[in-house]
């Protein structure tokens, strides 16, 4: 079963998120001396980023003010990778890993070779080839992901797991690469070559955390948790760990729809 946590706004949602991965991250180090984790894309976790780089030491830690959250965090034992990519360039504005590097990794003491991206400037089939091959060292041949972050698209996409493609019902790669053409449009930011972590790998973490904010969001999040199960209109619904726990952090906006329901 999903858990579904609201927030008022999108600040203490960040907040949440980043509680979430620091917790996430110590549990990992301690049972195992590694956290292997695999962000999101999209705008909404950038702030939740941006949180986890703070080290914010004005006050002397205590209950009050707890130190700010990288100082919380074993860096050298994180390895990071991603959900997905778009095929661009490291340096392309359109890039998962720029914007998680600007916002996080190079504010914080994580060794390069701990950040494992995907090689968007490849040719899209040796990204996904090469992006496996870096995954299994760390994941297992059962590719278990202590955390994996997810954003959820107003279409009920995920990662890069859009409605109508292959990709949703993939049960044997790890990786796949493929065009996403967006239907009713010309090409825009989101028809691309991209890169996907497939439900094989998704559903194999130990725990999936989607961060969703916005009331652009909320009726597909209510179709989504609430709705008949149809994942290849609304992707998002082929998330359900086999063995690890799936959470949806939101804030009130995106949870309106819910609420209702609910009430
Ligand atoms: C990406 C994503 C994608 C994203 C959603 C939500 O690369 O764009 O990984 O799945 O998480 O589109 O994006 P927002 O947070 O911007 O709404």
């Amino acid at each position: 079963m999903s858990e579904v946590k609201v927030y008022p706004d999108r600040a203490s949602l960040a907040r949440a998120a980043a509680e979430h991965f620091v917790t996430r991250a110590s549990e990992a180090v301690a049972a195992r001396g590694l956290f292997t984790v695999a962000l999101s894309g999209g705008s909404t976790p950038r702030s939740t980023y941006a949180l986890l780089a703070r080290a914010d030491n004005k006050h002397p830690a205590d209950n009050k003010h707890p130190r700010e959250f990288a100082p919380r965090v074993d860096w050298p034992r994180v390895h990071v990778f991603w959900g997905d990519e778009r095929c661009v360039p490291p340096d392309h504005t359109d890039s998962n890993y720029r914007m998680a590097r600007e916002a996080l990794l190079e504010k914080v003491p994580i060794p390069i070779e701990n950040v494992h991206r995907i090689q968007g400037e490849l040719p899209p089939d040796q990204a996904a080839a090469a992006y496996r091959a870096e995954l299994e060292p760390f994941l297992g041949a059962g590719g278990r992901f202590d955390l994996i972050l997810l954003g959820m698209g107003a279409d009920g996409h995920t990662a890069s797991l859009f409605p109508g493609t292959a990709a949703v019902h993939e049960g044997a790669r790890w990786v796949v690469a493929h065009y996403v053409r967006r239907q009713g449009r010309r090409p825009d930011k989101l028809s691309a070559w991209r890169v996907t972590l497939t439900p094989v790998v998704i559903n194999g973490a130990a725990h999936v955390t989607f961060l969703v904010a916005g009331a652009g969001k909320a009726e597909r999040l209510r179709e989504v948790l609430a709705g008949p199960y149809q994942p290849d209109v609304l992707p998002a619904q082929i998330v359900r760990p086999a063995d690890g726990q799936s959470l949806w952090l939101v804030d009130a906006a995106a949870a309106a729809r819910l609420r209702q329901e609910v009430e």
